[in-house]
């Protein structure tokens, strides 16, 4: 089967010219000689050998590129482990440092010496160490009857082999070592991916958010776009240059692999390439798939999101603690708040059901000719499940974007349980432990960047909407309590359960602790609401993971299916979708036209952040020491040959949420800039790619650099860094 594949493969590379079509596509780095994918880049002007990229017996280019935090990508930038990143990546880490003494949300933060840089607790750096393909390991299994194929893609299923694999090779229990085990290609792949994990990462250089968010929301996802979106950090190790914890010890990581940093600009038509890790793709949606998310899940998350937002936004104008507190909650929810309008948008604009439609027929004639029983049905199988599914993830959606994304304030109601039960059975010592860790809890949830006021703001806007869009038999049980106790009067209820119970404030806590029962319990709105809600919740987690289930198999035939259809039609390998993996997409540096008449350039320059500049908009405000260097064209060694500053530029390159931070490299491997965002024209994107109008905008590296030596004054940082112009 493998093999059929590939001759075909090379026969339709000849036949064809892919190079047409290159620039769709996250391809995996460890398939790039199988799918001659190598070949498609050299075509589309790269300079390098597929070994210069990844090589899994040597060092490469992905050892210079890693997961910096939760989700996103950064990459290294100099042999003392310093890290390039997005603003936005490192907005949460910049927040936490901040506070109304220290903003340096507002006012950028230039670590003078290695002394200044901020340890940021929480904060890792992962690289991947090693890539093995375990498909026909798992195949085996499947085959030999120990495991079922849907079971084989079960989360249980793939943690214990993870676990087994992990043990029998030669990387257990070396520092740092994390492994995953993931399905590809919905189920048709599986690889098992080592990645090393360095806890101590610090803080180094950040631009203000008027450079690093500059146009805020209102750019947020557009383009032409002119925001500095960058930051940096370091990785520090023990002595032995291995993961460590946080130490006064620690020293700068001594990188195996840097980027060399290129000057000398691009043109329209470059070469470029992305390496990075996109978070989440559905490129394999049927109709009936794709109308769902539109329907049952992108428009309840605007709802939900745009009230939560509201208030947000007002309560944040209003007191610059509460603007710091919120300024990472709201930047994170306002981002796929505005995606998925955007997306629901474009899917309309660019014909996106109407694609489907046409892959759906074009996929039915090939089935046909193969006479494939499994893939004349799948569809159909798909669209029946989607009935299924539809009113649940409409349900789902509310509950979570309401009770988990949106209010904050609940109780850790079953922690309450154990406290009463430890009491009844007279377990002083059990019950002590539980009432440290309730104090604990209590500390958690009223941190440093929860204010209850805010908070409580937010609840009357949500829980009345959730009771607007759900059906009442559906409901949490607390809403029978709003019905009868407070004749339906929300905010009164809410306002008890703000002040009122045992979660809401600090006394109430110790008055319950000192006499734990099951009264209290039973009386206590918080209680009775927290443990509803999250009843409500668990129920219908379970029910989505059943369906999701049923999914399983159908998606694995239609997405191998698909492949095959594509190599068979178009001569053309398949890329599985996005799932916060190493990817690399190649493509070139290109303007576009977004609508008749409407020609956007693929580059901006720092005269366009003058043009934006707005002082009585906080999102386009530009400081006065980037107007001085503006007025003065003290642009240093960054400017172009005609004297203007280049700010960002846009490339083919098919990336989504989770390469944020990524590497934009040129032919010869050279760091050109920082991907950091999609085009509104394109936010479909996700389902179905355009090679007409999808764009990844980055931030050009001279504005990095010029922004770190002229604004920052961090040429300390400079000198580390291997540059040419
Ligand atoms: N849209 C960008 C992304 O998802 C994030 C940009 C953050 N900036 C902002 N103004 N919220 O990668």
């Amino acid at each position: 089967m493998k093999k059929f594949k590939l001759t075909i493969a090379a026969l339709c590379l000849l036949l064809f010219s892919p190079a047409a079509k290159a620039d769709e596509g996250m391809w995996l780095l460890q398939l790039m000689k199988e799918q001659n994918s190598i070949d498609m880049m050299k075509k589309a002007g790269l300079k390098l050998e597929a070994d210069d990229l990844y090589n899994p017996n040597g060092v490469s280019l992905k050892d210079a590129v890693g997961i910096f935090g939760g989700g996103c990508t950064g990459e290294i930038i100099s042999g003392q482990g310093l890290i390039l990143t997005n603003h936005h990546c490192g907005y949460d880490a910049i927040q936490q440092h901040s506070s109304v003494e220290h903003d340096y949300l507002t006012d950028g933060f230039w670590a003078g010496s290695f002394a200044e840089e901020l340890p940021t607790p929480g904060l890792k750096f992962k690289f991947v160490t090693r890539i093995d393909d375990v498909t026909e390991l798992i195949n085996k299994k499947i085959a030999a009857k120990e495991v079922t194929e849907t079971e084989a893609l079960s989360g249980k299923f793939l943690s214990e082999l993870e676990e087994e694999l992990y043990k029998n090779s030669d990387l257990y229990n070396k520092p740092g070592i994390e492994p995953e085990l993931l399905p590809f290609y919905a189920g048709n792949r599986y690889y098992m991916i080592y990645k090393k994990v360095y806890p101590d990462v610090r803080m180094v250089a950040a631009p203000p958010s008027s450079i690093g968010k500059f146009g805020g929301e209102t750019d947020n996802w557009m383009w032409p776009r002119h925001t500095c979106d960058f930051s940096v950090f370091r990785i520090y190790a023990d002595a032995n240059g291995e993961p460590a914890e946080y130490s006064e010890n620690n020293v700068p990581l001594k990188t195996d692999k840097h980027f060399t940093i290129s000057l000398r600009g691009i043109e329209e038509g470059d070469y470029a390439m992305v390496m990075g890790f996109p978070g989440s793709t559905q490129r394999y949606l049927t109709r009936s798939e794709v109308q769902m998310t539109m329907d049952n899940e992108n428009t309840p998350r605007i709802t939900v999101r745009d009230a939560r937002l509201n208030v947000l936004r007002d309560e944040m104008a209003k007191s610059d603690k509460v603007r710091i507190q919120y300024a990472s909650k709201f930047a994170q929810s306002s981002n796929y708040w505005k995606n998925a309008i955007g997306m629901n948008k474009a899917i309309i604009d660019n014909k996106v059901l109407d694609a489907k439609t046409a892959q759906e027929k074009l996929f039915a004639k090939f089935a046909n000719e193969k006479n494939d029983q499994a893939y004349k049905t799948v569809v159909s199988e798909i669209d029946a499940l989607t009935k299924e599914m539809a009113d649940n993830l409409y349900k789902y959606t509310y509950t979570i974007e309401t009770f988990y994304a949106g209010i904050e304030f609940g109780t850790p109601y079953s922690l309450l349980d154990s406290i009463v039960a430890a009491t009844e059975n007279k377990n002083t010592e059990k019950a002590d432990k539980f009432k440290e860790l309730a104090r604990a809890t209590y500390s958690d949830i009223f941190n440093k960047d929860y204010d209850h006021e805010v908070d409580r703001k937010v609840a009357k806007a949500l829980i009345p909407l959730y009771a607007e869009k759900i059906a009442k038999e559906d409901l949490p049980e607390f809403y029978s309590v709003i019905e009868k106790k407070f004749k339906g009067e929300y905010d009164k209820y809410i306002d008890e359960l703000y002040d009122n119970s045992i979660y809401s404030n600090e006394k109430n806590l110790e008055k319950f602790l000192k006499k734990p029962t099951r009264k209290a319990l039973d009386k206590d709105l918080g209680y009775g609401y927290a443990k509803s809600k999250w009843d409500k919740m668990r129920e219908m987690m379970l029910t989505m993971s059943e369906l999701d289930k049923k999914f399983a198999i159908p998606h694995k035939t239609y997405i191998r299916g698909i492949g095959e259809m594509r190599l068979a039609y178009e001569g053309l390998p398949s890329y599985p979708d996005a799932n916060f993996t190493l990817r690399l997409t190649y493509g070139n540096v290109k303007s576009y036209d977004p609508k008749d008449g409407i020609h956007y350039k693929y580059m901006t320059t720092l005269d366009g952040v003058m043009e934006k500049e707005d002082p009585n908009n906080p999102e386009f405000v530009v400081p006065a020491k980037l107007k001085e260097l503006y007025e003065n064209k003290d642009f240093g060694r960054y400017a172009m040959k005609d004297g203007r500053m280049p700010a960002c530029f846009i490339s083919t390159n098919d990336i989504t949420g989770g390469n944020s931070g990524s590497p934009v490299i040129n032919a010869e491997g050279q760091l050109i800039g920082s991907a950091f965002d999609g085009n509104w024209e394109s936010l479909s994107g996700d389902i179905n790619f355009d090679n007409k109008l999808q764009r990844c905008i980055c931030v050009d590296i001279r504005y990095v650099l010029f922004i770190i030596e002229k604004l920052g004054g961090c040429t300390r940082l400079i000198d580390e860094m291997t540059i040419v112009e």
